[in-house]
């Protein structure tokens, strides 16, 4: 902008000029220091308070995207905060014992201050400072206002930062971005989708796609080799904090490959943006004045595939409980039926007992034990046997109603399955395999679960996947993932006789217990693919109206192919140590999905439904 189409700002002071500058101002807030000592200079941002010493002396302190610095005018200024304004001034050092060490300008201010007001403001909604809590209502509805604070700024350029270099791993990686229609048909992932009335064609829709999948697909059919995006991806499915309507996916495909391939692509990718994340590349900002921005991470970063955890799903399960194990709670599911084999009690008579050690745990008292136990119940166990381990390393006692049925012999056995010792509470459920590793899993997490900001980074891989996902109402195989995803090819001569013991070559990565991404080799054969259709109750009428121009492109020399997609949203969570993804996305939904700034879901004028072929609500 030139000094013509704004009024009221004088010629800028040819000093300083920092690649920050603009015809409006020299430098930013945040980057003053005692080395620019005497230099004239012209700043533009936001008040963010301004204190009155008598008449003769005022201090504002001005904010922009950098940080924030210390203006002193002689005599009184008529502004409020967030107001907008431009200040020309001299930098100069602090006088000794006014320094601020929290501030990175602090040993800084600018002197001699004269303040343009650019433009007005009302009085914000909440305070901008990080100590107060705002309600996040009031955040949602003033966003605009909330993304000027420090929280969202870090965040929202940690999200920036991270994406830069995954974008520039996967283009070192040979990697060609493409982007996809979104505008396009269904997908099958698993969720209801969002459909959008076509205008030209009344009564059809298009559909928002869940993800790129079919789309990457046919692009390996047309010889891309390695495609990537950053995609946008849109599922109308329950909100939770790991979950919105809209996300982001780095979502990546590749021609003749395994899985170690695909994984070794990701790790990379993953790696950059951890590191990323790690130099503060999007978190230098210190709007705060380091008073209150929550402390970034340490991390270590995700090294080549090999130096991450490799869980097959039936491991992750037997020893988790889960096939996203949370790996910096300590301690992992245990077999305790050669304990219980010969056992008079009836409760253990199952097909398997798993226990659980939860260090300390002695030391809950009654109400919480009945509370684990209805827990147990409510996700479908029988019941939980509990032992609280008492007494001394030599002479160890065990507190629970099931105490007097254990003989000395299963008693020494259960500690030593459990790897228990005294002070330690020791879980048991007798059950089927899953129900009894997936009950005894919830309990590990419920009672071992810490904020995301603690406890480091985990990451693991779980591999094979089953490829159903147990059997709907009318008996048959549920998909796991999606039908594309190509059975093990040791299970898959047992694809009609057994379809739910057939495992797949699907893989998730794991991060502190978020499922941070997951991908698969795909099915890439006609023959094969519709053994698959088959099994899932898609009649071929009904998989040629939904994947006919798929199952063609198989027909026109499709390449092995695998791929994977990486939760955007959910790694950059997990890197600014926040809980709900929210917090990382600039414009997010509630979980009731509305948007509060905007008010959007909103009903159409009449006219748009007609033009849609649309019928208005009754009574609107
Ligand atoms: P999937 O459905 O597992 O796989 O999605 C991949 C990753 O995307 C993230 N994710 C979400 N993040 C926020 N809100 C949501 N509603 C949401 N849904 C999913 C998760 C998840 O791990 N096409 C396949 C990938 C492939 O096979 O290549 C797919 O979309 O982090």
């Amino acid at each position: 902008m030139s000094d013509e189409t704004a009024p009221g700002v004088a010629t800028v002071p040819a000093v300083g000029v920092a690649p920050a500058a603009t015809a409006m101002r020299t430098h930013l807030c945040g980057e003053l220091r005692a080395a620019h000592d005497g230099q004239q200079v012209r700043l533009c941002g936001w008040v963010a308070r301004r204190r009155e010493h008598g008449e003769h002396l005022a201090f504002v302190d001005l904010r922009d995207r950098s940080g924030l610095v210390q203006c002193v005018v002689d005599g009184s200024v008529d502004v409020r905060t967030e107001w907008v304004v431009a200040v020309d001034g001299t930098v100069r050092r602090r006088p000794e014992g006014t320094r601020n060490p929290d501030l990175p300008t602090g040993d800084v201010e600018l002197g001699d201050c004269t303040v343009t007001v650019l433009n007005r403001a009302d009085t914000p909604p909440f305070p901008l400072d990080e100590r107060t809590e705002t309600d996040e209502a009031a955040r949602l509805r003033f966003r605009y206002v909330d993304i000027r604070r420090a929280r969202m700024q870090r965040n929202l350029r940690l999200r920036a930062a991270m994406v830069a270099a995954m974008r520039r791993a996967m283009d070192e990686q040979g990697f060609c971005e493409v982007e996809t229609p979104l505008l396009w048909t269904p997908t099958p992932e698993g969720a209801r989708e969002f459909a959008v009335p076509s205008r030209l064609h009344h009564g059809d829709f298009y559909v928002l796609p869940q993800s790129p999948q079919i789309a990457k697909q046919l692009l390996m059919v047309g010889g891309f080799d390695r495609y990537y995006q950053v995609a946008r991806c849109l599922r109308d499915e329950d909100l939770r904090a790991d979950r919105q309507f809209e996300f982001t996916q780095l979502d990546l495909e590749m021609s003749f490959v395994e899985p170690a391939d695909v994984h070794a692509a990701v790790s990379r990718a993953v790696t950059a943006a951890l590191a990323a994340a790690e130099a503060g590349d999007g978190s230098s900002v210190d709007l705060a004045g380091g008073d209150g921005a929550a402390p970034r991470r340490s991390a270590e970063a995700l090294g080549a595939d090999g130096d991450v955890l490799t869980l097959t799903w039936r491991e992750a399960m037997d020893r988790y409980g889960t096939d996203k194990p949370d790996l910096r709670i300590p301690g992992a599911l245990v077999d305790l039926s050669p304990v219980f084999a010969g056992s008079e009690v009836r409760a253990f008579q199952a097909p398997v007992v798993k226990g659980l050690c939860h260090p300390g745990g002695a030391a809950l008292g009654r109400n919480r034990l009945d509370g684990l136990v209805d827990r147990a119940k409510q996700l479908g166990a029988k019941g939980l046997a509990w032992f609280k381990v008492a007494g001394s390393a030599g002479d160890v006692l065990l507190e629970s109603p099931l105490a007097k049925f254990l003989s000395d012999a299963e008693r020494d056995a259960l500690l030593a399955a459990a790897g228990a010792v005294p002070g330690d509470l020791v879980l048991a459920v007798a059950d089927e395999w899953r129900t009894a590793c997936e009950v005894l899993g919830a309990l590990r997490l419920e009672l071992g679960r810490m904020p995301v900001s603690e406890g480091g980074r985990r990451l693991c891989w779980v591999t094979e996947f089953p490829l159903f996902d147990g059997v709907d109402e009318d008996g048959r195989p549920a998909a796991a993932h999606h039908p594309f995803t190509m059975p093990h090819p040791e299970d898959l001569d047992r694809l009609e006789s057994d379809p739910l013991s057939v495992r797949s070559l699907a893989y998730d990565l794991v991060l502190n217990g978020w499922e941070l991404g997951s991908g698969s080799i795909r099915v890439h054969r006609e023959d094969v693919q519709r053994r698959i259709f088959d099994a899932l109750g898609i009649a071929p009428d009904e998989a040629e109206a939904r994947f006919g121009f798929l199952l063609g492109a198989f027909r026109y020399g499709a390449p092995p192919h695998g791929g994977f997609a990486v939760g955007v949203d959910r790694l950059v969570a997990l890197a600014a140590g926040e809980e709900n993804i929210r917090e990382v996305i600039a414009f997010p939904k509630t979980q009731s999905g509305t948007d509060l700034m905007t008010g959007a879901p909103n009903p159409l004028d009449p006219r748009q439904l007609r033009e849609l072929g649309l019928a208005p609500r009754p009574g609107r």
